[in-house]
């Protein structure tokens, strides 16, 4: 594996681990703040994240490149309303597809097809990610300030997540 590409796969372990430590973050805020649907929302999200990093790190070690398992960052752990907690989500997953862009265009450019197919399911699980931040979003946005809306909104965020997850080819 090329260096260029070692170090892209590198930085986006550490990317994918923030991610899991931030949706953590906003799973506990949830959680402590009444919010059970929203919290295991983000407790599952974390998880995804975790996943994620895992995949890349065996990836890279199977094509003979070495793994680094990263220092991470504080997440933000205070959010003043659920409007805030998802607009953080969207961008977050922003970021990881941004980034995810980069490397598919490193691995062109190198001609490491190998990476570039790999690659691809990051792509496909990024397209459902921000979808699914962006639905969430504009539901929180029709609700405004409306507590009933915010209670049900909660109750329902796991099927609105099966729903999705339903829609998305594999
Ligand atoms: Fe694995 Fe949604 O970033």
């Amino acid at each position: 594996m090329k260096k260029e590409i070692e170090k892209l796969l590198n930085d986006q372990v550490r990317y994918e681990a923030n991610a899991s430590m931030h949706y953590l973050a906003m799973a506990s805020w949830a959680d402590v703040h009444g919010f059970n649907g929203v919290s295991d929302f983000f407790y599952a999200n974390s998880e995804e994240e975790r996943v994620h990093m895992i995949k890349l790190v065996k990836f890279i070690n199977e094509r003979g490149g070495k793994a680094i398992v990263p220092a991470l960052e504080a997440p933000k752990a205070n959010f003043e309303t659920l409007n805030e907690l998802f607009e953080e989500f969207l961008s977050s997953e922003i970021y990881v597809t941004e980034k995810i862009n980069e490397i598919i265009f490193e691995c062109l450019s190198h001609k490491d097809y190998n990476t570039h197919n790999f690659m691809q399911w990051y792509v496909a699980e990024q397209l459902e990610e921000e979808a699914q931040a962006r639905t969430m979003l504009d539901k929180l946005n029709i609700i405004g300030n409306d507590k009933t809306g915010h209670y049900m909104f909660d109750r329902d965020i796991m099927s609105f997540k099966a729903t999705s997850e339903a829609q998305t080819p594999e």
